[in-house]
Formats: structure tokens, sequence, C-alpha cells
């Protein structure tokens, strides 16, 4: 048995008595280190928002997660900086001197969100709106915080100190994989894939980046016997291309993800902009999306427009499938005893194509009411091929047989688009839930398959990311 081991604020740390399912948060409180805040212990905030540092080459990768979600277990091997752990941080002395702070509850999570910017990134407006996008605050206005981000950019990016920071990569490297028991209850956390599935064979409980099961943690009270970590495995956290195919690790998260797409297929990236807020696609990864299977997660349909290949692994072996045909039903997935999501496979081509709309109340930070992910192939004016993928239609992401139906051999014309959009109600008795009725969900989606046909033949002109309306449905 290995102890939890990380260093907290530049002191190393082991800790031995705590539950695998202990939140960072809660251990930080009870230290105490107060100045990490609990707002709404799921993820939304970013009240309880602090620094993880972990070895990346001859330095650390440096990105703010969110506390309240985080089992204290995945914090092994890394670097924890809490608000109490920055030295007058030149983020801190601009909010100070900009008046950024009124109640004060929501600050420590915007100081450290911002002091997490790697020495160099980008400090502009724009990456700092999206910088901040899983921050909240309920009295100050954002002006005075955008404009400390702004004034303090270049004071903090001159704090960097590469060489200390090799040397901390090196204590981290040196600490062993964690195998932690506390209780009857276990978390493993192996570094290679043959250990991984060998313990994927033994029924534990799959973690990833903890983004959905946090929250079962904190408000389901959930506390498995087992649980094992995708975290460490080398082999799940690489992104390759091969084949005339992106192939994305399980353990790829949407914030790398978003990194190695965002210039080559811009709608993806847009979409992975809207993906929740930094905090979360820091933490959150691509298999967990997929494995997770909600009816309302934004990677399967574009994935599935794209026309990606799922790949499963097993202590025995490995098989694929496309992804469609993982989701069977809700709360149903193709996945046997043993097997555990090992990659996606993304054709080039494919996401090429890809067009996404997503239609929520808020642009980020917000999950998705419809989702429609369309990938066409024309040849000359005709449709040849489509593509047709909707999240938030029904019980599991799916493709619109009727629609893609209705529109391949005929003319890209509105008028086959028309009868595409009326052909949904083929494929899909949608829900009324909290946010949106049956009705609604039906309509946005014909409208999507209406704004893409205008966008692709330039009718009307493609919002671009943060511009008025362009969260809100055609
Ligand atoms: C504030 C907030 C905002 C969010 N916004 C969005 C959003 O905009 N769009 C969206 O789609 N989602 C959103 N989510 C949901 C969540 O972030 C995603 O579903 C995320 O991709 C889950 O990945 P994870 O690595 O955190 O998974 P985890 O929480 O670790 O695991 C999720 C599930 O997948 C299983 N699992 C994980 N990896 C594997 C694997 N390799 N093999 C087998 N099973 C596995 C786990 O057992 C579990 O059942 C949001 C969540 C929060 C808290
Ligand atoms: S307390 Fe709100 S995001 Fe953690
Ligand atoms: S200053 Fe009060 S919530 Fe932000």
């Amino acid at each position: 048995m290995t102890a939890i081991m990380f260093h907290l604020n530049g002191a190393p740390v082991a800790v031995r008595d705590a539950a695998p399912t202990t939140t960072l948060l809660e251990y930080l409180r009870g230290r105490p280190l107060p100045g990490t805040k609990e707002g709404c212990a799921e993820g939304d905030c970013g009240a309880c928002t602090v620094i993880l540092r972990t070895p990346a080459g001859d330095g650390l990768a440096t990105r703010a997660v969110n506390a309240c979600i985080m089992p204290l277990p995945m914090a092994h091997g890394a670097e924890v900086i809490t608000v109490e752990g920055l030295d007058d941080h030149p983020v801190q002395r601009e909010m100070a001197a900009r008046h950024a702070s009124q109640c004060g509850f929501c600050t420590p999570g915007f100081v450290m969100a911002l002091a997490a910017r790697p020495p160099g990134a980008p400090a502009d407006r724009a990456a700092t709106e999206e910088r901040l996008a899983g921050n909240l605050c309920r009295c100050t206005g954002y002006g005075p915080i955008l404009a400390a981000a702004e004034a303090s950019a270049d004071d903090a990016d001159a704090r960097a100190d590469p060489a200390a920071d090799a040397a901390t990569a090196a204590t981290l490297t040196a600490i062993p994989p964690l195998d932690y028991t506390w209780n009857g209850r276990h978390f493993l956390a192996p570094t290679s894939e043959a250990a991984f599935a060998e313990a994927a064979a033994r029924d534990p409980v799959i973690l990833a980046g903890a983004t959905d099961v946090g929250l079962w943690i904190t408000k389901r009270l959930f506390d498995p016997v087992t649980i094992l970590s995708t975290l460490r495995v080398r082999e799940l956290a690489t992104i390759e291309e091969r084949d005339g195919a992106l192939i994305v690790g399980a353990a790829v998260t949407h914030t790398a993800f978003h990194a190695a797409i965002r210039d080559r297929f811009p709608a993806l990236g847009e979409l992975m902009q809207r993906f929740a807020g930094l905090q979360v696609r820091n933490a959150g990864t691509v298999g967990g999306n997929i494995a997770n299977a909600s009816p309302i997660g934004d990677l399967p349909p574009a994935f599935i427009a794209a026309g990606a290949t799922l790949e499963l692994g097993h202590h025995h072996g490995r098989r694929t499938l496309p992804l469609e045909d993982y989701f069977l039903a809700y709360g149903s997935q193709d996945r046997r005893a043993g097997e555990y999501v090992r990659a996606v496979h993304l054709p080039l081509d494919g996401l090429a194509r890809l067009t996404c709309h997503k239609v929520s109340k808020r642009f980020q930070s917000d999950i998705t009411a419809v989702l429609g992910c369309f990938a066409l192939r024309l040849d000359g004016d005709t449709v040849a091929e489509a593509r047709l993928a909707y999240g938030g239609m029904a019980g599991i992401p799916a493709r619109a047989r009727y629609a893609e139906a209705a529109m391949v051999g005929r003319p890209y014309s509105a008028e086959t688009v028309a009868a595409a959009g009326a052909a949904l109600a083929q494929d899909f008795a949608p829900l009324t839930d909290l946010r949106a009725s049956a009705a609604y969900r039906l309509r946005i989606a014909a409208n999507l398959l209406r704004r893409d046909h205008l966008e692709r033949t330039g009718t009307a002109r493609t919002r671009l990311a943060g511009e008025a309306g362009a969260g809100l449905a055609a």
C-alpha cells in the first residue's frame, strides 16, 4: 500500500488516513486551509479552484481544477497550490488595486484561475474570458477582474522559474504509482495499460477526470469498494494521427484534445470551447464523455457524425465498433465485463466535413439542450452522403436515419432540408425536461439543419464564438 503523496504549497505531504472519496476540497479545508471555498460542490462556480502541476517533459504542466469534485487520490504525484500558497502574486495585487472583489467569496477561485495561466500563454480579453468561463461572481461584475488579468500578465510571466520547476518535477516523478487502501476501500492508479487492463478485469469503478463521478460522490454519496484510475496510464493519454484518422486515447483531457484540433477543425474547436469551463476541461476526458453515455454529452454526436470508431480494451485483447453502435439504450452500452474505453478513431475527412450546433442557454459552461452535428458530402449540388447525429433528442446520442434518407441523392436545397427536418419526427420522440420541451426540441433540431444549410451555402454568416446570439437557436 502506498500513501497519497503530493506537494502542497511547496511542502511534501503523505496522506494515509483519508477515504479515497474524500475530495481535495474537504482535505484542504480540514488542514485547515480555508482560503479555497465551497460554492456549489458540483464543478459549476469555480470558488474551489486550485492549481495542479504535474511533471511534463523537463518541467511542470500547470492547470486550474475544481477541488470540490476531485477525489484526493487524484492529487497523487502532483503539486497542489492553493491561494495560501501564492506569495503576493501579481494577480492578487491587481485584483486589490482595481476593487475586483466585493463579498470576496468567489475571489480566491478567480485568483487561482488567473494565476494558473502558464507563463507566456495569451492574456488578452478573449483568452481571459475563456480562462474564467468556469468562475462565477455574484457581486462585483467582471470588468475589474478582466482588467486585473490583463494588467498582471507581464509581472506574472516574469515569475517563471524553470530551474525550480525542473527540480519539483524530478521529485514528483520519483513518487511511486498509487495503490491505496483505507478501511476496505481501494484506489489504484497504475501507470501501464497492462496493469490497468488486469485490474479492470476485477470489476472496479473506472475513474478518469471525475467531472461526472465527482458529482456522484458529493451529491449521491457514492462510495465504491475499488476505484481504478486512468489518470497515469501512459498508453491511454496519447493523440496520434495514423491511416487517415486521429486516434485519441481515452484519458486525453478535453483541454489537450481541444489544443490538438482547434486550428485544424474549427467547428469541433468551437464546440470544445463551449464545453463546460476550463477547470472541467482540464480534468475531464474524452473517454469519460463517451463512457458516461449521457444523452446530452457533447462529444458523441460530433464523433458519430464524423464517422468515429470506438476501440475497447480488455485484458485479453481489443475490439472496435462504430461509435453509434456502442450506445444501446439509456444507461446501457455495448461494453462487456472487464472492457474499458481505450481510444476513439476519428476519420480526418469526417472531421473536415463536420459542423456542430449546440443549443444551450449560456454560451459556455452550460449543458446542451439540443446538439446537432452534421457531416455532408456533396457531389456537385447533390447530397452524396449525410451523417446527421443529435444529442438531447433521445435516451442516447443517435443518428437521424430518416432525415439522412430524406437528403441523400437529392439536391442540397431548402426543400430537401425542410423534408429532412420533417423526417426528424420519425427519428426521435424527445422528452420534455427542465432544459427544453419535446416540441421545442423537435423544432430546434429541424431549424439546426436549416441553419447549417444557410451557413454552408453562404446565405447566412456563421456567428463567431462569443458573438451575440451565437449560443441560441436559429
Ligand atoms: C460543471 C460541469 C460542466 C460540464 N459541462 C459539460 C458540457 O458542456 N458538455 C458535456 O458533454 N459534458 C459536460 N460535463 C460532464 C463531464 O465533464 C463530461 O462528461 C466529461 O467528459 C466526463 O469525463 P471524466 O473524465 O471526468 O469522466 P469521469 O467522471 O471520471 O467518469 C465518467 C464515467 O465514465 C466512466 N469512464 C471514464 N473513463 C473510462 C474508460 N476509459 N473506460 C470505461 N469507463 C470509463 C466512469 O466509470 C464513469 O462512469 C460537465 C460537467 C461539469 C461538472
Ligand atoms: S465549489 Fe463550485 S466549482 Fe467547486
Ligand atoms: S465578490 Fe461576491 S461572489 Fe464575487
